[in-house]
């Protein structure tokens, strides 16, 4: 779509313009919103949404000022389920309440569901209202948080389990695994095969929040976090047991590798707050948002940037907020490419200690707890949440860990060790004439195998020489023995 400035309408005062355009059939829309706002002579880009339907249409929209400016906090209503288990977690653009599944009681499935978004894009702040929210609607929330319970210190107390260390959060998943497969063989035994809230058992919704801690590369725990991650993925949809991350990552590869999440973005809610390039890529990369999709980016900071003179007054001033908070795309839901802004969830600058106003979401009384039937099989853990003794199940954990990597060094290093040596063997039989260590340092690198550095295998060559099966043939020469 092209409009040049000549071809662009003059833009009424106050008034909101909507234009519906198309691409000649065999064509694929695309924009480039700087033109567009160009054209229109907008310097405020949030003055414009613009969605496509993935193929020949887009409906350009263009408000008198930005419509997702300011927020209101969200009301009761808002907060409890319709009866497609949908909550209201802001508005479109256009005004229009964005909803999010919590439940999907048309198949009996528990939602699986990631938030994507970069540092202060407003993850936390949404998973408190999903908690607030859950807590209103009877859900048990349990909650992990890796940067220590920070993200969301009122959810302290309002959910049924608050995880806060990478070993306490393997607990709850094992739990939740556990519990998963414990309402499989009571449900298999009634003969069910979907869920029904409440009837006998209440909905469980399993969140980590910084999930990409504990699943990106060189993380203690990532090996048996993606699986567990995996399993509750697969066990727990139709026995109510859902499960969402929330992660600033770029690339699937940090959340434990994309098969983990492909399903789980396939089926399941996807929120994309402020999202860095390179992961827009990749969703599209891998099929999990449609070859032609394009979304206006979520800059920021909507502040125009306005050209000063050096010799201009004043121009200092410039700071650099960020008032785009909370601003997403619902990928899941029927507006794909129409951007939202969450509701404002508590103070927007920050607070001394706990925030009032999030307490408040949460609203009295305490939080829903897993059924009596299930807490057996959730084990010590879900016993232990919240009091001293999981000081102690979470050294355990580590020192299980700790235990576990030694072994995989000591496996790993006694290879590789192993390796060069016999690879130096291989060179030296073949070989009639005594080598130094430069040249079969050389030779040993061209075997295709990793590369090694001669002090290594210089190391090497004293060993073999000690134990016999090499022998020195003068000064820095080295055979095999014959
Ligand atoms: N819906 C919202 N309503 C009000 N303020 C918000 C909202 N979302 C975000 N903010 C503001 O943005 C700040 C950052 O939000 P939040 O902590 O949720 O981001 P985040 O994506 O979790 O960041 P991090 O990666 O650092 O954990 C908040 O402290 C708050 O000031
Ligand atoms: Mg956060």
């Amino acid at each position: 779509m092209t409009i040049t400035p000549a071809a662009a309408p003059a833009l009424p005062d106050d008034q909101i313009v909507e234009l519906m355009v198309e691409v000649p059939p065999g064509q694929v829309i695309k924009y480039d919103l700087a033109a567009l706002a160009s054209a229109f002579q907008i310097t405020d880009p949030g003055r414009i949404a613009v969605e496509t339907d993935g193929s020949r249409h887009a409906l350009v929209t263009i408000y008198p000022s930005n419509p997702l400016a300011v927020m209101p906090p969200p009301s009761d209503e808002d907060m409890l389920m319709d009866k497609y288990g949908r909550i209201v977690v802001g508005r479109y653009h256009n005004g229009r309440p964005a909803r999010r599944r919590l439940f999907d009681p048309r198949t009996g499935s528990a939602v699986r569901a990631l938030t994507f978004g970069t540092t202060g894009a407003g993850k936390s702040r949404t998973v408190q209202y999903i908690l607030a929210c859950e807590k209103r609607n009877g859900i048990v929330s349990w909650y992990g948080d890796l940067k220590g319970g920070q993200s969301a210190p009122e959810a302290r107390g309002q959910v049924d389990w608050l995880a806060t260390s990478q070993e306490e959060v393997i607990l709850m998943l094992r739990a939740a695994v556990a519990v998963a497969q414990e309402r499989q063989a009571r449900y298999a035994a009634l003969g069910r095969n979907a869920f029904v809230i409440g009837n006998p058992d209440p909905l469980v919704s399993v969140r980590i929040d910084e999930a990409n801690r504990l699943l990106e590369k060189g993380a203690p725990y990532r090996e048996e976090g993606t699986y567990l991650v995996k399993e509750l993925g697969r066990t727990g949809r139709s026995v109510g047991v859902g499960e969402e991350l929330d992660a600033q990552a770029s690339h699937l590869e940090e959340l434990g590798g994309s098969d983990t999440l492909r399903a789980m973005l396939k089926e399941g809610e996807v929120t994309l707050l402020r999202w860095s390039s390179s992961m827009m890529r990749q969703l599209v990369a891998d099929g999990l948002l449609p070859a032609g999709t394009q979304l206006v980016p979520i800059p920021k900071s909507l502040k125009p940037r306005v050209l000063r003179s050096q010799f201009a007054e004043g121009a200092d001033d410039d700071d650099d907020v960020c008032d785009t908070q909370g601003s997403a795309y619902l990928l899941s839901g029927p507006h794909p490419t129409s951007m939202m802004r969450h509701f404002r969830i508590g103070s927007i600058l920050p607070m001394p200690g706990l925030d009032p106003e999030i307490l408040a979401l949460y609203g009295p009384g305490d939080p829903e707890r897993l059924e009596a039937t299930s807490v057996d099989g959730a084990g010590e853990a879900y016993a232990a949440r919240g009091t001293d003794a999981m000081t102690a199940l979470c050294e355990a954990v580590r020192d299980e860990q700790q235990k576990q990597a030694a072994k995989t060094q000591a496996t790993k290093g006694g290879r590789s060790a192993q390796l060069v040596a016999d690879r130096i063997l291989v060179v030296l039989a073949d070989s009639e004439d005594a080598m130094t260590p430069d040249e079969i340092t050389l030779l040993v690198n061209a075997d295709g195998g990793d590369t090694v550095k001669v002090g290594s295998v210089r190391n090497k060559l004293g060993m073999l020489a000690d134990s016999g099966d090499v022998v020195r043939a003068g000064r820095g020469l080295y055979e095999i023995t014959r």
